[in-house]
């Protein structure tokens, strides 16, 4: 029985940034309270030790003192809520991805051009929550085919997405908006950032050489949710676990090539104690990808 660790893996510049920004806010602001507006990045772990360390996290402006200090998170926010914060006496910390931010800007820059946004990406999702907030009337949202029936009856359109979503089934949605639609363009960067596709192209090759992929990360972080249908899109076994204890000896029963990859919000010490759990009490064989 043996595993490998798959590359690249957990985290990327856009969480880095945020956790750097928050490790700051803390060094510099030791009398002052410290609020987060959302998670900082999607990861129980981390969220959970910055509350430790004294960090609150909030999703109510109104639950923010005056006088305190609130990070927005790596996923942005609407621009209602960040002018709630601006027009009190709070310090504002911007932790938005920059990728994210870019997604912000072109909403903006297509509605005043005329164009309608099909927004591919899921409404719960607090990135999509931002980025729809910067124009509700103008922007469709859509995750299936079916969805497509809500966008039609415009000039122009311009398709734009969650910056996290499943490469391969975002280009096969873009297909079938491109031959129901006329005159649509895309933005001329990509919107699925780079760690994103960068990963989850390394799970699908290295899905012909093991049986079971173990993802860590958390339940309600898209990217690694991603990471883990594209595994199980490719006929592995597949687990979603926010850290080793979760692993049973149950869910191994049967794998024998097992790969370890990790979402982009997922430190990479929770990575190390899960090979350690499973070459120590498992019994299997770590190897290099
Ligand atoms: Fe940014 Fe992509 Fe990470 S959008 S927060 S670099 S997953």
């Amino acid at each position: 029985m043996k595993f490998f660790l798959l590359e690249p893996r957990g985290f990327c510049f856009g969480v880095k940034n945020a956790l750097e920004i928050v490790e700051d806010v803390l060094k510099n602001n030791p009398h002052k309270k410290i609020y987060v507006y959302n998670e900082i990045v999607h990861n129980k772990v981390i969220v959970e030790d910055l509350r430790l360390r004294g960090v609150t996290f909030t999703q109510e402006e109104i639950e923010v003192p005056d006088g305190a200090v609130v990070i927005f998170s790596a996923h942005g926010i609407s621009p209602i809520t960040r002018s709630l914060f601006m027009n009190r006496n709070i310090v504002i910390v911007d932790a938005t991805c920059p990728l994210v931010a870019k997604v912000h800007e072109e909403v903006i820059d297509y509605t005043k051009k005329g164009y309608h946004v099909i927004y591919i990406g899921n409404p719960s999702h607090d990135e999509v929550r931002g980025v729809v907030a910067e124009a509700p009337e103008n922007i469709t949202v859509v995750q299936t085919e079916e969805d497509l029936a809500r966008a039609a009856g415009y000039d122009k359109y311009v398709v734009l997405n969650q910056t996290t979503l499943n490469l391969f089934e975002t280009e096969d949605l873009r297909r079938k908006i491109v031959s129901r639609f006329a005159n649509v363009q895309f933005p001329k960067i990509e919107d699925i950032c780079y760690a994103t596709s960068s990963r989850q192209q390394a799970v699908k090759e290295a899905a012909v050489k093991c049986d079971a992929f173990i993802v860590i990360g958390s339940a309600n972080s898209s990217n690694s949710k991603k990471l883990m249908e594209i595994a199980s899109s490719c006929g592995s076994k597949s687990i979603l676990v926010d850290d080793a204890s979760e692993l049973t000896k149950e869910w191994l029963q049967g794998a024998e090539n097992l790969c370890i990859t990790a979402g982009a919000s997922a430190p990479e010490y929770l990575v190390q104690k899960m090979a350690k759990r499973l070459r120590e009490e498992f019994g299997f064989e770590q190897v290099d990808g």
